[in-house]
């Protein structure tokens, strides 16, 4: 959702020379506002749906970052990146799409996650504390290597989501 990713985007400190990955991208929404932020690093995205990809990339050929953002096929279990290769990974509304793949995920975005690294999950709607799917998630995160060091909910223009800033565990 274009309205959600540009405030998440909005909202997160991305340096330029970022190196800044989406999985389940999507349209690529989120992407092309990171660009604005981007302007020395690089910018990609990956879903499992080519035709998601396809619109992604439609919607990019219009777009000023066309060029600096690349858009592929892959599901968030097997993303196509070297380790220790992304200052920033986002999933946007995507990780409960992830289905049975949830826990492979969560594992490669650690390996993909560079030292210092920040791993940004949105859901939509949600009060952080109020549910035990809230805890079961954290759990999840946690057991697959992460910290979660910031969770907010955000109720702005006509969006409800919930974000989770997480880093590697030490
Ligand atoms: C609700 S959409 C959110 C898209 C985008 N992140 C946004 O904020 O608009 C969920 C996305 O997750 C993708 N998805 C489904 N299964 C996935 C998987 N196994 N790994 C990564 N993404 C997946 C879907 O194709 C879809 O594009």
């Amino acid at each position: 959702m274009c309205i959600r990713d540009r405030i998440t985007i909005e909202r997160l400190e991305i340096a330029p020379d970022s190196r800044v990955v989406d999985v389940g991208c999507g349209t690529g929404a989120a992407l092309r506002h990171a660009a604005a932020k981007v302007t020395g690093g690089t910018l990609r995205g990956f879903d499992p749906v080519p035709r998601m990809v396809e619109i992604a990339r439609e919607r990019l050929a219009e777009h000023p970052a066309a060029g600096r953002i690349e858009i592929d096929v892959a599901p968030a279990h097997e993303l196509p990146i070297e380790g220790d290769s992304a200052d920033l990974v986002l999933a946007l509304d995507s990780y409960d799409h992830w289905g049975e793949g949830q826990a492979d995920g969560l594992a490669e975005v650690r390996r993909v996650l560079a030292a210092g690294g920040r791993f940004v999950i949105v859901k939509d709607g949600g009060v952080p504390g109020s549910d035990d799917s809230r805890d079961a998630f954290v759990s999840e995160v946690e057991a697959a290597g992460f910290v979660v060091q910031e969770e907010e909910s955000i109720a702005a223009e006509e969006v409800a989501f919930t974000m989770w800033i997480c880093v590697a565990s030490a």
